[in-house]
């Protein structure tokens, strides 16, 4: 009997191994398995042992049976497996494509790189620095002096460390501006005592402030420039602002600057350029004609100071706009609410 059934299992594993398709799998099957299969039917003939040889043959055809099973089951696999790639392998070349969907970069990303391209093109270079900053470069070493009222109007937010007993307490930067000692800072210690000072600075970053409505964001970004020589007069701020105009909103758009105040820059001014739907004449979006675009200035002479730059041998100009405000500017986009651009909504962020 045990010889049986070992003849069993290696000829049902032979068979199955040998078969070439899931039919032929199936037959084998039946012929072992089935109802009146070879294993069934010696299963039949247990019973016909002696109570004492029942108990080790029983064990044995199960072992017989369990290996069987497994083969076939392998097999099958195998079968359905190669199958699947066969299914696969036939193409319908009449069915239409499936389009791949392509991102693209971020609304503000393709403004910085429009921005940086275009102030690189007279010889501006681009610099980051930190976003969690020193109240010391956002605000002491711009000339605001401690706790001076001034400084509400950058609804800063502090971050909860140590204050520092010189540089005070740590902020996130609420303007690019911090960049411009920094910068100067840089600038000098890489400089030998006779070589003239240079400095054509594009610091392009994300700024802080705690506001939000519709025309504003807690976090927002600044294109700040910073320009410092010898002799460098507003003309030069002027000529700057009117190529930056020229060059992102186009030919027919125009810029001006109006008396304004900061603590760091002497004398200061606001920007304004000409409105794209009249230019300039007046109408429902503008009223009188320009829209406000940011600040700009003389760079203030205890600024160059707190940068290690003698003030009688050097001037300079500064501006800093928002990048997500000239954008709402040109004239072929219309953002209602600002907040939208940081919304990770692919219904909006899909348009552009
Ligand atoms: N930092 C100013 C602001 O955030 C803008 C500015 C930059 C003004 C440089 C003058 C010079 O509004």
């Amino acid at each position: 009997m045990e010889e049986q059934l070992i003849g069993i299992k290696n000829t049902a594993l032979s068979f199955i191994l040998e078969a070439k398709t899931l039919h032929e799998l199936e037959e084998t099957k039946l012929q072992f398995l089935g109802r009146s299969g070879t294993l069934t039917l010696a299963f039949k003939d247990l019973v016909k042992l002696p109570m004492e040889k029942r108990k080790e043959v029983g064990m044995l055809a199960n072992e017989v049976k369990t290996a069987i099973e497994e083969a076939l089951e392998q097999k099958q696999l195998q079968f359905l497996g190669n199958q699947k790639k066969e299914q696969a392998k036939k193409i319908d070349v009449t069915e239409p494509g499936e389009k791949p969907s392509l991102g693209h970069l971020h609304l503000i990303t393709q403004a910085i790189e429009e921005i940086t391209t275009i102030f690189e093109g007279i010889g501006f270079q681009r610099v980051r620095y930190p976003e969690i900053e020193w109240d010391w470069y956002a605000f002491e070493a711009l000339n605001f002096p401690e706790s001076h009222p001034a400084r509400d109007d950058w609804e800063t937010f502090f971050v909860d460390e140590d204050t520092d007993p010189k540089m005070g307490p740590v902020i996130l930067t609420p303007h690019t501006s911090s960049g411009q000692v920094r910068e100067m800072i840089n600038v000098v210690k890489s400089h030998s005592a006779e070589e003239k000072i240079q400095i054509k600075m594009l610091n392009i970053a994300k700024c802080y402030r705690r506001q939000s409505d519709v025309s504003h964001t807690q976090m927002f970004h600044q294109f700040e420039g910073l320009v410092v020589g010898k002799n460098i007069a507003i003309t030069h701020l002027k000529g700057t602002l009117d190529y930056f105009v020229k060059s992102y909103f186009g030919e027919k758009r125009k810029a001006r600057i109006r008396p304004y105040h900061f603590q760091f820059t002497e004398p200061s001014f606001e920007v304004d350029v000409s409105c794209g739907v009249c230019l300039g004449k007046g109408c429902k979006l503008c009223k009188a004609g320009w829209l406000e675009m940011g600040g700009a200035g003389m760079v203030h002479p205890n600024v160059l100071k707190a940068g290690g730059i003698d003030p009688k041998k050097y001037t300079g100009f500064a501006f800093g706009w928002g990048v997500e405000r000239v954008l709402m500017m040109k004239d072929d986009i219309e953002i209602d609410d600002l907040r939208l651009l940081y919304s990770n909504n692919l219904a909006f962020l899909e348009q552009f």
